[in-house]
């Protein structure tokens, strides 16, 4: 396990932090997000309106019934995080979180404890990596995996630049009928001067990105149990908190969300 902080080069957590106005980031990550502002003014709207999904989506879950939850590139917490969520509405229900940042890692121990009768733990992984995230025993020694598990990755894929399909294959083959899939992405579909300059600058700065078209988005979903409203820009997921419908307000937000479920 790599637990190198490499403050002198940005991560993506920490470049996020800084757009949802957190406090834990460092010189190099607010360099690249100052150059990526540049190019993506709106960046930060797409940040909240996302992290806004992320809350909607996990209520969702929780009220069908999901008390397992797999959250993977779980991000520097930033309240309420996705167990507050859960255990808001079902207090028993279990959070296993991932990342492959080691400030994450550092700052997941201290912050994410559960309640009473639900509980969080953490698994330092690579997502490109499912089999060092299924692995026994971290995982099935926490989630019973004979029951239904809600995966997220929230904000998360973009950062993938491998087999995405194949990823999500190796995650969902481990996981019971009746799990779920919760996903928010960046695409350049509706503002793709402003997205694609944004994903030069990440790969400038050797951070993997790659943006996504609707349909490849969609294509992620085949075998599973697309829910309404299929994939949309996340503000269009579900009633929300916005309000704002218009084809501007997609183009500042640039990303498409999605949720279905295992049959
Ligand atoms: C933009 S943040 C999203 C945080 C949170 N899911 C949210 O939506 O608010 C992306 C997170 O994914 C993590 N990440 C990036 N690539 C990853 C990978 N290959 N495996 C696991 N985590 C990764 C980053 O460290 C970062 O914490």
């Amino acid at each position: 396990m790599n637990t190198d902080l490499a403050t002198d080069q940005p991560h993506t957590s920490r470049v996020y932090d800084y757009f949802l106005g957190g406090k834990d980031n460092y010189e190099a990550d607010r360099q690249a997000a100052e150059e990526i502002l540049k190019v993506w003014p709106d960046i930060r709207v797409a940040a909240r309106v996302n992290r806004q999904f992320m809350q909607r989506s996990t209520r969702f879950l929780a009220e069908s019934g999901i008390r397992q939850f797999l959250d993977i590139g779980t991000g520097i917490p930033t309240e309420p995080n996705l167990h507050q969520i859960a255990q808001a509405t079902a207090p028993d229900a279990k959070v296993v979180y991932v990342d492959n940042d080691p400030l994450v890692l550092a700052h997941a121990r201290a912050y994410m404890t559960g309640t009473e009768l639900g509980a969080t733990t953490y698994i330092y992984g690579d997502v490109t990596d499912p089999g060092s995230i299924l692995k026994p025993p971290e995982l099935s020694d926490f989630l019973d995996l004979s029951q239904p598990v809600g995966l997220s990755m929230i904000a998360l894929l973009h950062f993938v630049e491998a087999d995405v399909p194949a990823i999500l294959s190796a995650f969902l083959d481990a996981l019971a009928p009746g799990s779920y899939l919760a996903i928010c992405t960046i695409t350049a579909d509706f503002a793709p001067d402003a997205v694609l300059r944004a994903q030069d600058v990440y790969r400038v700065r050797n951070l993997p990105a790659q943006v996504r078209t609707r349909d490849e988005v969609t294509s992620w979903f085949a075998g599973l149990e697309l829910l309404d409203p299929g994939v949309v820009p996340p503000h269009r997921w579900r009633a929300g908190e916005t309000t704002d419908f218009s084809p501007s307000f997609d183009a500042k937000v640039s990303c498409y969300s999605g949720v279905a479920r295992k049959p």
